[in-house]
């Protein structure tokens, strides 16, 4: 755990890939490309591999020497996939309100989850399923409007001409054998071009970029690889600087990050991968509250499933996505194609805007009654309601003086009975784009 602890602090690395210098046709082609991304909010991620026939670490557990490598690629015998029904994983992901998903193509085990014709290591090949786990579920999604997205680890701890594959220990280094390192490129970038041209995905999630340099994985040839293929889809940020949005994995950033596009990366208990001794789920109470507050702060949830070896999710993965999904149905109006809320200060809690900046939705965590307060709001309110049960509330503007530019405090009287189980939304429709006063008050 420690050392993936570490390694998150890695990953926060800046994009090198200067956005800042791209021509205004390009940043906007780039803007236009991120567009349905921006608008998605929610996406699913599955950790499925042979990590899950034991319930172990997914590929850390040889890594870390919990298991022996030998031991841990006994699992390849126990994988079956024997109850795999890609239309209800797709049906459920789309059920959760999630616009896209992201599945392992092939994790740092190297155990690819494709039928890979680069390398016999893969799951139809080397497992007892036989069956490619992308190919359906991909279809499966389309099919359900749900845009597919592919991880890949770029490091393979598993390959013969990989560097290293157990912690504090390695093969060889590049420096004493360019040839070699030159044979495990071309076969990780030989699996990219196959899974792009077999399942063109929407989206490549790179990951493990830490244990090399941009020069060493030609990590901007790989990018052109990709855009050739397919030049609207789109690249995380673990390509050592070539990708096109940040990743921060796991905890929420305080402040609001401030890259174009995010994306927060979490488990639902704490593991990535199926792992029965681990009980630490998440309430769907505490995914809604963290949901919003993501994207109140311009950024996307990727929230993870980790399904058993034999094909089934969890009950508890279930359970999370399915009150996501009837929250989303009755609240989604505030979530998805709109914008990040107001700065911190003018409300205590997260917002969102609709894209036309006319409409701020306040969300309201847990049991709240009584009276929420905004601040420094310039514009005239037409009107409140409660996402939901639609009901119209009162409001109040207290300490507007005619001669001040000082806008009142707006008091909203949120009445008992109006709750949602999770977080309440407040709908404020403003007279026009909001207008917001952040001065310090006074003349
Ligand atoms: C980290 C871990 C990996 C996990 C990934 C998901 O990079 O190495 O096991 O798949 O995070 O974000």
């Amino acid at each position: 755990m420690k050392i993936k602890l570490f390694l998150t602090l890695i990953f926060i690395h800046i994009i090198n890939l200067s956005q800042a210098q791209l021509s205004p046709a390009d940043s906007t082609a780039l803007k236009n490309k991120m567009q349905w991304f921006a608008d998605a909010k929610l996406g699913i991620f599955i950790h499925e591999g042979i990590y899950a026939v034991n319930g172990i670490d997914e590929s850390w557990s040889f890594y870390n020497k919990k298991i022996g490598y030998q031991d841990y690629m006994k699992q390849l015998k126990g994988f079956t996939l024997k109850n795999y029904d890609p239309a209800y994983w797709a049906d459920l992901i789309a059920q959760s309100g999630a616009r896209y998903a992201v599945i392992t193509t092939k994790h740092h085990d190297g155990v690819a989850l494709y039928d890979s014709q680069v390398d016999s290591l893969n799951i139809v090949r080397s497992t007892p399923a036989k069956q490619d786990l992308i190919k359906p579920l991909f279809e499966a999604l389309r099919k359900r409007n749900i845009k597919c997205g592919a991880y890949f680890s770029l490091l393979d701890w598993s390959n013969y001409n990989y560097t290293g594959f157990i912690k504090d220990s390695s093969r060889y280094k590049i420096a004493d054998d360019y040839g070699r390192w030159n044979k495990f490129r071309s076969f990780f970038q030989s699996q990219i071009v196959e899974i792009s041209q077999k399942f063109k995905p929407d989206l490549w999630w790179f990951d493990g970029d830490w244990e090399h340099s941009a020069e060493e994985w030609e990590a901007s040839k790989v990018r052109d690889l990709l855009l050739k293929d397919n030049k609207n889809t789109i690249i995380n940020g673990r390509l050592q600087g070539y990708g096109d949005y940040q990743t921060p994995e796991q905890n929420f950033p305080v402040s609001r990050p401030a890259y174009n596009w995010w994306e927060l990366c979490m488990t639902m208990n704490n593991n990535w991968g199926y792992h029965p001794d681990d009980t630490h789920w998440k309430t769907p109470y505490e995914v809604i509250t963290i949901f919003t507050d993501v994207v109140a702060n311009g950024g996307n949830l990727l929230l993870d499933i980790g399904p058993r070896a034999d094909g089934t999710i969890p009950a508890e993965d279930v359970n999370v996505l399915k009150e996501l999904g009837a929250w989303n149905q009755r609240n989604g109006e505030a979530i998805f194609n709109t914008n990040a809320g107001i700065p911190q200060g003018h409300f205590y809690g997260p917002t969102t805007l609709s894209k036309d900046g006319s409409v701020l939705y306040l969300f309201l965590q847990g049991d709240i009654s009584g009276n929420v307060t905004i601040k420094g709001l310039l514009n005239d309110i037409k009107n409140i309601t409660v996402l939901g049960p639609g009901t119209s509330i009162n409001h109040k503007v207290v300490g507007k003086i005619s001669w001040s530019k000082v806008p009142g405090l707006v008091y909203i009287d949120v009445p008992k009975g109006v709750q949602d189980k999770y977080v309440t939304v407040l709908k404020v429709v403003l007279d026009g784009p909001i207008r917001l006063y952040n001065g310090k008050g006074g003349l």
